[in-house]
């Protein structure tokens, strides 16, 4: 009898029920930080800003985590970003994948940083910290976030500048792509700042908002709940100071099936 292949013995293991990818590229930026692109399922649908079950086998077991989905609906391939825990379940073994190997995906995508989750206005907030980026790295790649609003303000602090190369990245690509540039114009506005580091904005995004310097260097008005909407992704620590504030300029939360607002992403993996 032949001993099987390794493709086939690793066939057997994966889990019904489950999608299992291929990595197409992957990018690191620094010791806590990567991206990583890999193939999209035949049929598999999400609203931009949604999350997904992503995994991999870890001895004979799947390992799975919440992952925002960075890649906007449009796209063929599926895009993720992704900081490395050093001991962590799930990240201490995807940080070392590369292009070829199988990422497992469970089959139902859902979240609350959804477009439809928030009632019309004119700006939307989008407040990140970290790879809390990764759902509006989705949104503001979608053309449907600039029909429905006609400023978006992407806010992303890290620690250090280093860590905010994805972001430039992104707003880099969206000025030079063939359509999305035409349809975004000067309507995207992005804001990084970093808190351990000198850089010319610095500072917490809490910190920026209660001072007014948020509103200042953007040249815009202070929360207005009649216009302004919000959406926040980070830690928990994180959504919680950002939801006061919100709240204290007076925006009501909403959910998938209560518009409001702005929202909040509680499934979010530090
Ligand atoms: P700080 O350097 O002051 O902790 P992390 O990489 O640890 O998730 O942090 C990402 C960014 O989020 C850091 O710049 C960090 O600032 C900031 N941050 C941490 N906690 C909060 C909070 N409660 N509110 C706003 N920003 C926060």
């Amino acid at each position: 009898m032949n001993a099987p292949t390794t493709s086939q013995e690793f066939a057997t293991k994966i889990p019904d029920g489950v999608y299992a990818q291929t990595v197409l590229s992957v990018e690191h930026y620094t010791d806590r930080l990567f991206r990583f692109r890999m193939t999209r399922p035949d049929g598999f649908r999400f609203r931009t800003g949604e999350f997904a079950m992503i995994g991999l086998m870890v001895g004979e077991k799947p390992v799975y985590r919440a992952y925002s989905i960075a890649s906007p609906a449009w796209d063929e391939e599926l895009e993720f970003f992704s900081i490395k825990v050093p001991d962590g379940p799930l990240t201490s073994h995807l940080q070392a994948i590369k292009p070829g190997d199988t990422v497992l995906m469970r089959k139902k995508p859902t979240g609350t940083l959804v477009l439809d989750a928030l009632t019309p206005g004119k700006r939307l907030y989008m407040f990140s910290t970290g790879t809390g980026i990764a759902p509006f790295a989705s949104l503001i790649r979608d053309p449907e976030t600039y029909e429905k609003f006609d400023e978006v303000i992407l806010t992303h602090t890290c620690r250090d500048v280093a860590e905010l190369k994805y972001g430039f990245d992104l707003v880099h690509e969206i000025n030079h792509h063939e359509f999305l540039h035409e349809i975004v114009g000067a309507k995207l506005k992005h804001y990084p700042t970093v808190t351990r580091e000198d850089f010319e904005f610095k500072g917490r995004i809490t910190d920026l908002i209660e001072s007014g310097k948020l509103f200042t260097d953007l040249g815009v008005p202070k929360l207005d709940p009649a216009v302004d909407r919000g959406m926040i992704c980070g830690s928990s620590a994180m959504l919680k100071d950002t939801k006061e504030l919100l709240e204290k300029a007076g925006l009501t939360e909403g959910a998938n099936n209560k518009p409001g607002e702005f929202v909040i992403e509680r499934a979010f993996v530090g």
